[in-house]
């Protein structure tokens, strides 16, 4: 389990973007740079256009280290396939507030299955559709790319609704993380850190910087 508190800075590198055919030194790589959490994104093809891997490579994953597994789950029917990723050894399970399912039920049953539970929402989604579960939730999962793909551009225009969720969470004394996940590298993080948020996801410019302990600092001191 992970003592961070929303006032942490936490860099949480996506897997996504690592060498699948050495996944335990890759996430291995991830842990001596530095990374405090990894960060796993499960596509089914539905919900994105996009396959990327399933609940074998998390428990895989998770048989190699403790660090904590950050699970975002960019699948059509979370509440169904959640308790597989519970099983796996995830920490916190991330479900989209777009996907096709009963959301504030859902959020209630990761929970009592033991895990943290975030809600994510795409780019275009407002915050309204958020704003009911923020009581709820351990963390909030800003997108600012379009889910499916690593290696997109930083969309700016999503740091409005990270300085409202902010806004929100202390208004209502909440303590959810907020995170930031697409295009994230260290001249973008800025940005989020301030609007507000304190978790930065990073793929491309973690796994694939010439420097990987080097990157996941200057993200980090953002
Ligand atoms: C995008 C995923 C991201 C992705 C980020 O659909 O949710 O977590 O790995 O990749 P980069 O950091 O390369 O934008
Ligand atoms: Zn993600």
């Amino acid at each position: 389990m992970s003592a961070f508190s929303h006032q942490d800075r936490i860099v949480a590198p996506s897997v996504l973007a690592a060498d699948f055919g050495r996944i335990a030194e890759e996430c291995s790589r991830a842990i001596k740079s530095g990374g405090d959490w990894l960060h796993l994104d499960v596509m089914d093809g539905h919900f994105v256009d996009n396959i990327s891997f399933g609940p074998a490579m998390v428990a895989a994953i998770h048989a190699t280290n403790d660090i904590f597994l950050d699970v975002h789950l960019m699948i059509d029917r979370p509440d169904h396939y959640f308790p597989r990723f519970v099983e796996a050894g995830a920490d916190m399970i991330s479900v989209h507030v777009e996907a096709d399912h009963e959301v504030a039920s859902t959020l209630q049953a990761i929970r009592d299955a033991g895990c943290q539970c975030g809600l994510a929402f795409n780019p275009a989604t407002p915050l309204e559709a958020v704003e009911p579960f923020l009581g709820q939730v351990d963390l909030l999962l800003c997108m600012t790319v379009v889910p499916g793909f690593g290696g997109q551009a930083f969309m700016t225009e999503v740091m409005p609704k990270v300085e409202e969720a902010a806004r929100l969470r202390t208004a209502g004394g909440y303590q959810f993380h907020i995170e930031v996940d697409g295009g994230i590298d260290p001249q973008t993080a800025p940005h989020a850190a301030a609007a507000g948020a304190n978790v930065f996801v990073a793929g491309s410019s973690t796994f694939k910087a010439p420097d990987m302990s080097a990157a996941v600092t200057a993200i980090r001191q953002a």
